[in-house]
Formats: structure tokens, C-alpha cells, sequence
């Protein structure tokens, strides 16, 4: 299948990262065509680039667009300008593993070229940063082949936040399963969680997924009990932020809250999570840094006028941790994971 959208493009003729401004959804669909470090960094705080993978090709595409404009002659001085780039592209969110692997990536890219010429060195990044976009795309349908093997015609799924086409390099982690088993001619539904406070499941999974012609329901999110209690629901897919080794996952807040429903409901809770979403530097989730937003996010953001009172305190983590022990299995690009996660994920890193 071909991908359903392009949200995260490069022109390398006009160094031009170009970005669908998912902010702008479901409104308006509008390309921003960047050029500054500074309005790379911006757009990723800002959410109009979002999604684990998407995160992980802007970046990637960002340093290279950084390190394309250096003057430097030497590899020291075209180093500096790299790890400059790479640092600043770094400090614009914590929680999505794939900015930090993205930039790796391209930093160990490199350093296997260190003994080429500046221009050689800036031709193999750009083939670095556009290589992770193409293994997205591959590692996205194979999630979706593994995923939709769980799906049996009539069956409606919950998602919440938004892991599918724009999210990633235009096919989705959760919501692949979704399509390729619509384009295997099984009916599937699904019910959207709002997922306040950004909305990115009302904005951007509902318009997604009507786009694709996707039987749709949104619902906010202290309806996913109900949907569940009434078995609307048959399985829940989600998609993620970072995976420790022990299969504790983070991904956007609320997560964890639908997986301890679905347990108490009986309900199977699937994360898929591609390879380069896992952390296997993270023991547990306990050691994964969750983003705090501004809590005018919660005020005012996304309503005519603010809807509390501007003295009232406010708490904004972005993500939550799912505990291992909820997780039925982690859909990756090499197959379905199963508990024991820190057994199953050892194996497909090829850990001893
Ligand atoms: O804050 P966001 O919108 O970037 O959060 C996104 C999520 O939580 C997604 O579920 C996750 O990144 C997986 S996207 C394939």
C-alpha cells in the first residue's frame, strides 16, 4: 500500500523541510515549507510536526538542513556545526524517543564518512535522513500486516491520541492494522478518544480516518468506560512515545487509564510500537522523562475564551506510562511481542 499522505517531505533543491501543520487540522490542510533551525525546533514544541515517527524523520531532516548550510572545510569544524544542530533539534521535546534515535542515527552516519570531503559528508546525510523516512514507510506497513491478522471482519477498535497516517512517514503505527485490514475487505470501526487536552484524536485521528472512508465514532475521553462497558469495543490500539526494556510504554496522557479499563473490562490492549520507539536503555518506565506543557493548554487553548479562572493552578504532563503487567502484546515491524516483554524485546535486539 502506498502511503496515505505525505506529512514530513524535504525539497533539497529549495532546503525546504516541508510539514503538514497538523496544528491547523481539521480545518485547514496547509504545507509549512521551513528553512530556519529555529522554525524546525518551533514546529516540532509546537506540535504541527507530532507523532513518535514523524518527530524522528523531521529531525533527521533538520539536522541535515542544518549541516547543509555550514561553511566548514574540515571535518572538526563541520562536526561542530552538526552537534550544534543536533543539540539545539534535540531540546525541543523529551518523551518521543525517535528525535533522540533519529539524531543518533545521523550523528553515527557521520562518523563512518569523518574521512570524506564536507560535500560528500553532507550528500551522505541527506541520504541518511531521507533512508529513515523510507524505513518508516516499510516499518509502518508491517506493523499494519501484523496488527490487522488481529482483526476479523466486524470487529471496532479504540484508539486515543492519533498514531496513524500523519503521525508517522504517511501510514500509521495503530491505525495501520486499521487500513491494511480495510484494504484486506474487513469492515472496521473504530471509536476515537478526543484525547484532551490537544485533541489530537477529535482534530487528527477523526479526520484521518474519514478521510480514509474508516467507520468512525468520537467520543470524549470519560466515555471509553462506557464504549467498553457496553461492548462496543473489541480490541484497543494505541501507539507510543518510548517502550522500556520491561514493556512499560509511554504514550500520550490517558493511555494508561484506557489500558487499566480494558483490563477490568477483559478487553485486549495492543501498543504498536516500531523498533526504533523501544529504549533499551530504559529499564523500566520509570526512567522515562515526561514532557510537562504550559497549563494554558488546559485554560485556554482550543476554546473561544479561557474555560478557568487564570489563577487556578494547573498540571500538564503530556504522557503517561502504561504498566507492562496491562499490555496483551507490542506490535513492532518483527512481530507481535508477548510478555515476558523484557525477555521478548531482549531477543529481537539481540540482546544477550
Ligand atoms: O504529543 P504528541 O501528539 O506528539 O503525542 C503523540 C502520541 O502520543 C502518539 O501516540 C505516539 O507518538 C505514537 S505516533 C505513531
Amino acid at each position: 500500500m502506498k502511503a496515505l499522505i505525505e506529512p514530513v517531505r524535504l525539497n533539497d533543491e529549495t532546503s525546504e523541510l516541508i510539514l503538514l501543520d497538523q496544528t491547523l487540522l481539521p480545518g485547514k490542510v496547509e504545507y509549512l515549507h521551513l528553512t530556519t533551525q529555529e522554525s524546525i525546533w518551533e514546529a516540532i514544541y509546537k506540535l504541527q510536526v507530532r507523532g513518535a515517527p514523524a518527530i524522528g524523520i523531521a529531525a533527521g531532516y533538520g539536522v541535515y538542513l542544518g549541516a547543509k548550510a555550514s561553511n566548514a572545510t574540515t571535518y572538526e569544524e563541520f562536526k561542530k556545526d552538526f552537534d550544534k544542530s543536533k543539540d539545539y533539534l534535540a531540546s525541543s521535546r523529551p518523551t518521543a524517543v525517535n528525535l533522540f534515535w533519529a539524531l543518533e542515527r545521523m550523528a553515527s552516519r557521520l562518523e563512518k564518512e569523518k574521512s570524506k570531503t564536507v560535500l560528500e559528508m553532507k550528500s551522505a546525510l541527506l541520504e541518511e535522513s531521507n533512508q529513515i523516512l523510507l524505513d518508516d514507510e516499510e516499518v509502518c506497513q508491517s506493523i499494519g500486516k501484523f496488527g490487522a491478522d488481529l482483526l476479523k471482519d466486524g470487529m471496532t477498535i479504540l484508539t486515543h491520541c492519533n498514531a496513524g497516517a500523519i503521525a508517522t512517514s504517511g501510514f500509521g503505527t495503530a491505525l495501520a492494522p486499521v487500513y491494511v485490514a480495510k484494504d484486506q475487505g474487513k469492515n472496521i470501526s473504530v471509536y476515537a478518544d478526543e484525547t484532551r487536552p490537544l485533541l489530537q484524536g477529535a482534530r487528527l485521528t477523526a479526520w484521518e480516518l474519514v478521510e480514509s472512508g474508516v467507520d468512525t465514532t468520537l467520543i470524549c475521553d470519560n466515555m471509553a468506560s462506557i464504549v467498553m462497558k457496553e461492548g462496543k469495543i473489541d480490541a484497543i490500539f494505541v501507539g507510543c512515545d518510548r517502550v522500556a526494556l520491561n514493556g512499560d510504554t509511554a504514550n500520550k496522557i490517558g493511555t494508561s487509564g484506557v489500558a487499566i479499563l480494558a483490563k477490568h473490562y477483559g478487553i485486549p490492549f495492543y501498543v504498536c510500537a516500531p523498533m526504533s520507539t523501544i529504549d533499551i536503555e530504559c529499564q523500566t518506565g520509570a526512567d522515562i522523562h515526561i514532557e510537562e506543557r504550559p497549563g494554558t493548554e488546559i485554560t485556554d487553548m482550543w476554546y473561544e475564551t479561557p474555560m478557568a479562572p487564570s489563577k487556578v493552578n494547573t498540571y500538564n504532563p503530556a504522557f503517561d506510562v502504561t504498566d507492562h503487567e496491562l499490555i496483551t502484546g507490542i506490535i513492532t515491524e518483527k512481530g507481535i511481542l508477548r510478555p515476558n516483554y523484557k525477555e521478548s524485546i531482549s531477543s529481537i535486539f539481540d540482546l544477550a
